[in-house]
């Protein structure tokens, strides 16, 4: 199997050095090029239809990124983009709050377990930070016990560039799975911890999103309610694709609070922070959340829209079906080709981790990456990818097959 040539990207290279000049580096966070495979990657699109991305240079990918999380169906709903179009010639942007407010609520206050009220914001962040205000507020206590990826804010960044010592001295991070440091924590400050908070399905960035092991969201849930601190699983991600009531609905466990967005709107800015109304009501007067945009209703048109069409269509149900024939398939080829490397994640957010312990693994992992992006399957080196429901089966089929040459082109160049 032979390497293939390198895509043209000129187009977004020259957009990329301008926007250096006007935007510090150019383009924020994990969009920035080091987190793909610098000049083998596009970094501008320009558009994307069903399952697939184009960028500003005309190359046509197989997305299996979806923007990190939001897509859920696919670009460019029709039915999506007629309820929000409609919105649009009513207006969405008033001093007060609309209608449809209430009736999105509603839909989650019936959708997820944990759910007796919901706030609802614009971003994960926003979310996850309305939560963590909640749980200080209710119980009076500061720390905060994190697992996972929340956001950008000061409690929660890892980046300790810009953010109070005093501040980041507050929140204490622990390894997901390990029941026994957890408590350890908490012993170790007793009455100070006002909330965990984990992402349920493992942690997004350190390490691939598992199932969790049986009995591990039980014994948190017991350890919270023992120590008296609030108990907050963080669904951004796995909102209305692991289960349209979350991990909680699917694995049977129901925190105090949870956070979602992400699928809720197929894309649009929307998110949500429920959780159980005695804990809930200390936003009633005690704690501050408002901003200006929160009440915007586009958002929540679109979610109501793409709500009305996952639970039409059984999407998580079809979802679920696809991934785990992929994630079957995946194995095999891994098996196949005797590249280090294990199959990873749940059926709805794959992932193939390469073997850290085996000579040449970033040379390898690189060399996977630039063979599967000039095949056009836009995927990730650091992050897991996503199934959505416009993945069509020859989708599957060709990014199945492009990543099959990739590894047997890693198999042939570095031998184990
Ligand atoms: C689990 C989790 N929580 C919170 C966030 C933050 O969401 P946002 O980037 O919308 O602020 C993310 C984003 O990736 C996430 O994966």
């Amino acid at each position: 199997m032979s390497v293939t040539a390198k895509l043209n990207l000129k187009r977004s290279l020259e957009l990329f050095e301008e926007a250096k000049k006007i935007s510090p580096g150019g383009v924020m966070g994990i969009r920035r090029p080091y987190n793909f495979v610098e000049g083998e990657y596009p970094v501008y699109i320009n558009h994307g239809y069903g399952s697939h991305i184009v960028d500003v240079d005309g190359n046509d990918y197989i997305d299996m990124l979806c923007a990190y999380g939001p897509i859920i169906l696919g670009y460019n709903e029709p039915e999506i983009n007629r309820a929000v179009c409609g919105q649009i010639e009513k207006g969405f942007c008033f001093a007060l709050v609309q209608e449809v407010q209430n009736d999105l609520i509603k839909r989650l206050i019936n959708l997820i377990p944990s759910a007796e009220m919901a706030i609802l914001v614009k971003t994960g962040s926003d979310a996850t930070g309305v939560a963590i205000r909640i749980a200080r507020g209710f119980t009076g206590k500061e720390k905060i016990l994190r697992c996972g990826y929340h956001g950008w804010h000061d409690w929660c960044v890892e980046v300790k560039g810009g953010v109070p010592k005093q501040i980041r001295d507050l929140t204490l991070e622990f390894p997901y799975g390990d029941l026994e440091y957890l408590e350890k924590l908490l012993r170790e400050n007793k009455n100070e911890v006002a909330a965990i908070i984990i992402t349920p399905v493992g942690h997004p960035l350190a390490q691939p999103v598992s199932a969790p092991a049986p009995g591990y969201l039980e014994g948190i849930r017991s350890l919270a309610d023992q120590y008296g601190t609030v108990l907050i699983f963080d669904e951004i991600r796995s909102g209305f694709r692991v289960a349209m009531g979350g991990a909680q609905e699917r694995y049977g466990v129901t925190p105090d609070i949870s956070t979602f967005g992400k699928a809720l709107a197929n894309g649009y800015a929307i998110s949500a922070c429920v959780g159980k109304t005695d804990i809930m009501n200390v936003a009633e007067k005690e704690v501050f959340i408002s901003s200006t945009f929160f009440p915007n209703s586009l958002e929540m048109v679109a979610a109501m829209k793409c709500l009305d069409i996952l639970e039409r269509e059984k999407v998580v149900d079809a979802i679920w079906e696809s991934g785990t024939s992929f994630l079957a398939s995946l194995k095999d080829l891994v098996k196949k080709t005797g590249v280090p490397a294990s199959v990873s994640g749940i059926p709805p957010m794959p992932f193939l981790t390469f073997d850290k312990d085996a000579k040449d693994y970033k040379e390898r992992r690189t060399r996977f990456y630039t063979e599967t992006i000039r095949r056009r399957l836009f995927i990730q080196p650091y992050h897991h990818w996503y199934l959505t429901y416009r993945h069509t089966k020859e989708d599957l089929v060709n990014a199945l097959s492009i990543i099959e040459e990739a590894l047997s082109v890693v198999a042939s160049e570095f031998p184990i």
